[in-house]
């Protein structure tokens, strides 16, 4: 969407608090022991605490809250009966609605003590996000984002997922803009507008360029890669981005 008004600001700003909320409440309580159920069930409880709907529950049917992969699963895994363990990594998606208005935010970690390349692909994730919120100003390519996340993950001797991507939000979960890319695309000339809400996610991997989905229908897996994922939903204005889900 393209926020407009000050009720558009103020309703983009008050989900993307809750959802940043449930996010950083879920990695607080992912520790060794906890079902990544158990988790979910507490945002199901604080969505409903703060009058607001789970989107891929309310939008495709997901069976869960939020999305929670482990390991292997690099997005939109189910939450279920799998416990998380010391050194796991692990990504929590969380997004949301309320009066109309819908934010996006993901962020992957690793649990306790865990495997260096892990922390490094999380840290790299970040990093990319950083770099390409620079280029997220209205007039600029929708490409230049994409540039600067490849430019990243090539400088630490990591890939990034090409079949995954970030794209508009705001109205619904998923709208134009569609396909924010991890990498460059010179067919992509689509330029970024004053008050374009996007939600921005690079995907940070070892080796594999793609994902491919499970047999449950829902959740991104690799074959032998590990990838981390940071993701906020950004109002772009010409004074500098609003991050909503910080
Ligand atoms: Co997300
Ligand atoms: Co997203």
């Amino acid at each position: 969407m393209i926020a407009k008004t000050e009720e558009d600001f103020n309703g983009l700003k008050e989900i993307g608090k809750i959802c940043g909320t449930i996010r950083d409440e879920l990695v607080q309580c992912a520790k060794p022991g906890i079902t990544t159920k158990e988790l979910d069930e507490m945002a199901g409880e604080m969505f409903e605490k703060a009058g607001a709907q789970s989107a891929p529950k309310g939008e495709y049917d997901f069976p869960g809250y939020t999305c929670i992969s482990i390991n292997e699963e690099v997005a939109h895994g189910i939450p279920g009966k799998r416990i998380i363990q010391e050194g796991d990594l692990v990504n929590i998606d969380v997004s949301g609605s309320k009066n109309g208005y819908f934010a996006d935010t993901g962020i992957s970690f690793v649990v306790g003590k865990g495997d260096t390349t892990l922390q490094k692909i999380c840290d790299v994730a970040k990093e990319a996000f950083d770099a390409g919120l620079k280029k997220a100003k209205p007039g600029a390519k929708k490409s230049a984002l994409g540039k600067a996340v490849n430019r990243i993950a090539k400088q630490h001797g990591l890939t990034v997922i090409k079949n995954l991507t970030g794209h508009g939000v705001g109205r619904s979960i998923h709208e134009a803009p569609h396909h924010i890319l991890n990498f460059y695309s010179r067919w992509d000339d689509e330029i970024l507008k004053d008050g374009m809400v996007i939600a921005f996610e690079p995907f940070i991997s070892t080796l594999e360029e793609e994902v491919f989905q499970s047999e449950d229908g829902w959740t991104f897996l690799t074959d032998e890669s590990f990838v981390a994922q940071y993701e906020h939903t950004i109002i772009l204005t010409k004074e500098g981005p609003i991050i909503t889900t910080l």
